[in-house]
């Protein structure tokens, strides 16, 4: 049986920067108030008619393709995880798919929030472990920054989240102990309502109504401290799960790669995993929370600083909206 592994990693930022000052001028916040509960000084926010989704991903996707020696051509699958597609429907898989060369291949979003990069990859890794595929496309790309409400009403979560995009091309490969050596996923659906966005649903008969925006229905919610204090269970739980799978122990790790959801989540996790910091990705300071792409981001600069190299342990490792988790453990 064939493993995966990963052969090229690019991404994309938008342009502008918005630091916590920026914020405060909108809202009653403080860069103090930011920085100390969530490790974030700026993030990115999208453009308009330049930044979408799609159009991140595909940007990401020719750095991850040229980087790999591929062509869209080469690629078999795109699994593109996003909660912040395009349209309602289609997926934004079906827009990348038309934005380069690739041939009528499947193309389909995983909606898994802030897990969303570990399901797709785990979802192209079974096809490419089955033999179904040799080449596939995993992406991860949001734009967050416009669905919260940059306002006081808004404050507790629009500060926490940015917009980005990063992509991996994933092979086939033959070599023993190399490419993705195991994927852990989790759900819990009874914490469902701690953080999610419910309109436009399709639970009402009437999905949009006149009064749901200023109610402020259509803004997520989020129960900050049980997110808190669940990361905090299942992050640790799922690494080391991971991990038992292929025999391997928390010394064995040489990069950790964690969903970047708040550096006090992260701190907690190097503090339970006994790892120094040259050994746990942090970048929430640049970006903020930007869900599906934040551990292919952490990834792609990881490999762009060197600090990626043939032989390393990589594990990376999600949790959040679901509450979904789960973690991937990588021989690079
Ligand atoms: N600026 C200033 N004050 C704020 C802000 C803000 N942006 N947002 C909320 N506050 C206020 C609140 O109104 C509250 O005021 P009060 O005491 O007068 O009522 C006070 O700050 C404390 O609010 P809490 O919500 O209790 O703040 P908490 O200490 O829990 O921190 C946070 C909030 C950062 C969200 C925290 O709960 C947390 O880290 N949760 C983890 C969730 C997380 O990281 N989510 C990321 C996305 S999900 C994921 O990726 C897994």
């Amino acid at each position: 049986m064939p493993n995966s592994k990963i052969t090229g990693v690019g991404m994309y930022v938008p342009e502008q920067v918005v630091t916590n000052a920026d914020l405060s001028k909108l809202m009653d916040t403080t860069d103090e108030w930011i920085i100390e509960r969530t490790g974030i000084k700026e993030r990115r926010f999208f453009k308009e008619g330049v930044d979408t989704v799609s159009c991140m991903a595909t940007k990401a996707a020719k750095i991850a393709l040229e980087r790999a020696g591929k062509t869209a051509p080469d690629i078999d699958l795109i699994v593109f995880a996003t909660l912040s597609a395009d349209y309602n429907f289609p997926g934004s898989g079906a827009l990348l798919q038309r934005k380069l060369p690739f041939r009528q291949i499947p193309a389909f979003d995983v909606r898994a929030q802030c897990s969303g990069f570990i399901y797709a990859l785990s979802v192209a890794d079974q096809f490419i472990k089955t033999g179904m595929y040799k080449n596939a496309l995993v992406v991860g790309s949001e734009v967050q920054s416009n669905v919260f409400e940059l306002s006081d009403r808004g404050r507790n979560m629009s500060v926490i989240f940015g917009d980005g995009a990063c992509a991996v091309v994933l092979e086939a490969t033959d070599e023993p102990n190399k490419g993705i050596l195991t994927t852990k996923l989790h759900t819990d659906g009874h914490f469902a309502e701690e953080l999610y966005l419910e309109h436009p649903g399709s639970r009402r008969k009437q999905r949009f109504s006149p009064d749901m925006i200023e109610k402020g229905e259509l803004l997520p919610y989020m129960n900050g401290k049980l997110v808190f204090m669940n990361a905090l269970k299942y992050f640790p739980e799922v690494i080391r799960e991971g991990l038992d799978a292929c025999n391997l122990k928390e010394t064995d790790i040489d990069l950790l790669i964690p969903h970047q959801a708040n550096a006090r989540i992260t701190a907690a996790i190097q503090k339970e995993m006994n790892l120094p910091d040259e050994k746990v990705i942090s970048n929430i300071h640049k970006y903020g929370n930007t869900t599906a792409a934040s551990i292919p981001i952490g990834l792609c600069e990881a490999w762009e600083q060197g600090r990626v190299k043939d032989g390393d342990l990589i594990v990376m490792a999600a949790f959040g909206s679901g509450f979904m988790w789960g973690s991937a453990v990588i021989r690079w």
